[in-house]
């Protein structure tokens, strides 16, 4: 039984039996439901490190299309889970805590892009995975940060085009197409804050490190990037050079990740999660908890629900975004 109190905080707020092996707990729930972990890599390691599989916004969208477990567990946001709710209307989609939002999906309500698309009817809109499921379905395609370039390269030269919402993204994109797409003026509280300053001390004391952000950056910040890519764009980039020191412009949360495949590699977070502010973690990945997990586990619950007009609109562009993306590297 959920409780009205549990439905009104938007997780099980319930205490786990004193002295249980969490991890072990949650797996051995995941066996018996026959439910999948899919976990972003801005959760916390210990998330990450319970999951079945830990990936950038497609991989886990291309793992939940694909999935044959009854349960999807979303260890992410609440544009992840709706997107794997979306692909797969028929399983069960929890996220530990609906209050796991996204500042940069806030900054593009459904009824303004509606309004703009009243206003523009002969643009085409490039929507970034990063929305809810009702802008989403007012979407010609959508776009994760893997994918974006190779997507809006898909367009003719001359189509106009509304890049929605992240004006970063955009604005980088436009850089590297030689388009000009129309960007919505929408951006992610964390990204926003990665300080140029910061990046060039550190540049100072570490001259021979690498410099990798996400596109989510501010364009001071992109212009001082060795790399600029996805989270797995990142992460592969990190394994793959012959630098030993890398300075990370995204969310901290990729340096778990990063420290478990190169250990004798040094990866230096902007700014340094030791210092007083934490401002390079996203404060909605981290409501995902162990004893969330294990309680939405449990219960079943809270799931996410999707208007069936609305999911079937919004798969479309998603549809052909994953069609896209097939051939990817
Ligand atoms: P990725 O597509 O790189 O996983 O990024 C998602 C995100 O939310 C970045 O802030
Ligand atoms: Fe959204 Fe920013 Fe958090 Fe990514 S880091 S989920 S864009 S708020």
């Amino acid at each position: 039984m959920i409780k009205q109190e549990w439905k009104d905080k938007g997780f099980v707020d319930e205490a786990v039996p004193a002295g249980i092996d969490l991890k072990a707990e949650i797996r051995k729930l995941c066996k018996e439901k026959n439910a999948v972990i899919l976990a972003h890599y801005y959760t916390e390691g210990e998330i990450q490190d319970v999951a079945d599989f830990v990936g950038d916004s497609l991989a886990l969208a291309q793992q939940a299309e694909k999935t044959e477990a009854d349960i999807i567990v979303m260890c992410g946001v609440h544009f992840m889970a709706e997107t794997n709710k979306i692909l797969c209307p028929h399983k069960l989609v929890l996220l530990p805590d609906l209050n796991a939002g996204c500042s940069l999906a806030d900054s593009c309500p459904a009824e303004e892009l509606a309004a703009f698309k009243r206003e523009h009817p002969d643009y085409k809109v490039v929507a970034y995975v990063n929305t809810s499921a009702a802008v989403k379905a007012l979407t010609d395609i959508v776009v994760t940060s893997s994918n974006a370039r190779a997507v809006v390269d898909s367009f003719d030269k001359d189509e106009k085009i509304l890049f929605a919402p992240d004006k970063n993204l955009g604005g980088y994109l436009n850089a590297v197409t030689g388009r000009s797409m129309k960007l919505w003026n929408g951006g992610c509280h964390v990204h926003e804050q990665f300080s140029i300053e910061k990046i060039v001390e550190l540049k100072a004391t570490h001259p021979d490190a690498k410099v990798l952000a996400h596109p989510e950056c501010k364009s001071g910040v992109l212009a001082l990037a060795d790399y600029i890519g996805s989270t797995a764009n990142i992460l592969k980039y990190a394994q793959e050079s012959d630098a030993q020191e890398f300075i990370v412009a995204t969310e901290s949360g990729i340096l778990h990740e990063m420290v478990k495949c190169c250990p004798q590699k040094t990866f230096i977070p902007v700014p340094p999660t030791s210092g007083p502010c934490a401002c390079n973690e996203c404060n909605y990945m981290r409501l995902n908890t162990l004893p969330k997990l294990y309680n939405c586990l449990k219960y079943e619950w809270p799931f996410v629900e999707l208007d069936e007009a609305m999911r079937t609109d919004a798969l479309r562009p998603i549809e052909r975004m994953l069609e896209l993306s097939k051939n990817l590297k």
